[in-house]
């Protein structure tokens, strides 16, 4: 912002509510903010908790987009607050909890919960064959190419954006999302990972996984990692369907 433009006054509308307090209800709250150079809307929330109610709650860890913490609505679409510069915003902002996860309060949902179930579900780590490990044997090489791809899909912060931006959660919640399916990809791509086509199939061959997806595309829209999701769910479609044909 140079200094001859007008210091813009930022209306931000929070949703708030403390689901513990039963004497609490859902409500909207508007805080008067000056823009400042560079702002954030990380910076707003904070700016509103130190100098206006100290009681706001909202998730942050790293202030770069890597956490996954700061994930929100922002004028009703999913997105982190720390990467979104209020200058490329109106002046009247409406900052509300990602829906279907556990609400702690406030702008504080959580998703680590969310996350941790749907892992341990999903298995997301690494299945070795059953052998007796020697300590120097060395790691399988990988081809480079290969390195980069998985890398690509372990970039996921887990912010669950892509949760809040589908249609088909909202029908079925116990669908595994575009979060899940990625990190199917991920574990199926990697060559360390010796479980079977049909062992994938128990896992995302129904309804709550790779066929319950509508294409809807929310989710790519909304993934702050920029995430190849399409794409990677047409590939696990394809390959789960050579399994069940
Ligand atoms: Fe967030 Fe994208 Fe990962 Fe979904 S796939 S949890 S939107 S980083
Ligand atoms: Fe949902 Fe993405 Fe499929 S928005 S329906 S997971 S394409
Ligand atoms: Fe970590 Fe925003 S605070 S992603």
């Amino acid at each position: 912002m140079s200094e001859a433009e007008a210091v813009r006054t930022l209306k931000i509308n929070i949703l708030r509510f403390d689901p513990n307090d039963p004497d609490d209800f859902p409500h909207m709250q508007t805080f008067e903010i000056q823009e400042s150079a560079g702002m954030t809307l990380y910076i707003v929330l904070n700016e509103i908790r130190e100098h206006h109610d100290n009681a706001l709650m909202f998730d942050f860890v790293c202030r770069a987009g890597i956490c996954g913490s700061c994930s929100m609505l922002i004028n009703g679409r999913p997105g982190l607050a720390c990467r979104t510069l209020t200058s490329k915003m109106d002046a009247n902002i409406t900052l509300a909890p990602l829906p279907l996860f556990e609400l702690i309060k406030d702008l504080s949902i959580h998703t680590g919960k969310w996350m941790r179930g749907l892992s341990e579900r999903l298995e997301t780590w690494i299945h070795e064959q059953e052998q007796t490990r020697d300590i120097d044997m060395l790691e399988e090489r990988m081809e480079p190419a290969l390195a980069d791809e998985i890398y690509e899909l372990d970039r996921c912060i887990e912010c669950g954006c892509c949760v809040a931006g589908c249609g088909t959660i909202q029908m079925r919640p116990d669908f595994v999302g575009a979060v899940g399916l990625n990190k199917i990809a991920r574990y199926h791509l990697d060559p360390r990972d010796k479980r079977s086509e049909e062992e994938y199939y128990k896992l995302i061959g129904d309804e709550n996984g790779v066929f319950g997806c509508m294409t809807l595309l929310g989710c790519e829209d909304v993934c702050p990692k920029d995430l190849p999701l399409r794409s990677k769910i047409a590939y696990l479609r394809r390959m789960m369907l050579k399994v069940a044909l």
